[in-house]
């Protein structure tokens, strides 16, 4: 059996950006490389949990023993977080989900036409998948988000945590070159649901993932 501090504790990471499709060759995404999400499912493996990944679009190959589930859109992402989170102790949803997607995919490349200078994209609502997993969590599973934000950084996650009945969320400052988004390092501050804050230095995205560990140990103990 795994020794270490989450020994015997399941645990689910989304990771990445996620794609719409819009024909058979284009889609739209976001900047989200999934580092984060990656060093996050490995922090939890060095501290002795089972760990699934739930990546999208993965470019990096996570340590030995972690399982992995490849996605591409909301979507999927959706029906692989409700399927795994029935036998999660703690879910952390790192992924940057498209709020919206193309309407209609369509099944034959989309061409240009001499007389469409211009051309309108009709996109739908993405389910929110934390929102959906609020309605199933019970009491004694840990689910924690992620608030990628340029501006109002910590009202606008606060906010988050409310609306989506999280115990914690990671507040991610997105405006700044060198920490977020596809970056190496990250600052974050961990916020949660009763207040408190914790604000980290700028650090590599393994120190950060070592911290929210940390942090996550402490609060399964109690
Ligand atoms: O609302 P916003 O996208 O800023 O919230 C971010 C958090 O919510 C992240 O943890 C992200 O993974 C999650 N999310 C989600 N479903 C969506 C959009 C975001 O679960 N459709």
């Amino acid at each position: 059996p795994q020794k270490g501090r989450l020994a015997g504790k399941t645990v689910v990471v989304t990771a990445g950006g996620t794609r719409e499709p819009l024909d058979p060759v284009r889609y739209l995404t976001n900047h989200s490389s999934g580092k984060m999400g990656f060093a996050i499912a490995n922090a939890f493996k060095q501290a002795g949990a089972n760990v699934t990944l739930i990546a999208v679009n993965p470019l990096i190959t996570p340590s030995v023993g972690i399982k992995l589930i490849q996605v591409e859109t909301a979507l999927e992402l959706l029906d692989a977080v409700q399927q795994q989170f029935i036998h999660a102790d703690i879910l952390v949803m790192a992924a940057a989900v498209a709020d919206y997607r193309p309407a209609k995919v369509a099944d034959k490349k989309i061409k240009k036409t001499a007389d469409n200078q211009t051309m309108a994209l009709e996109l739908v609502r993405n389910p929110d998948i934390l929102q959906k997993i609020a309605t199933i969590k019970k009491p004694g599973q840990l689910v924690i988000g992620f608030a990628a934000e340029t501006n109002d950084l910590i009202s606008n996650a606060t906010k988050k945590i409310q609306a989506k009945n999280l115990d914690m969320i990671v507040a991610n400052d997105v405006s700044q070159t060198g920490i977020g988004f596809n970056a190496d390092n990250n600052q974050v501050t961990f916020l949660f649901a009763d207040g408190k804050q914790i604000k980290t230095a700028v650090e590599s995205k393994p120190r950060i993932a070592d911290q929210l560990i940390e942090i996550i140990s402490k609060q399964m103990q109690k």
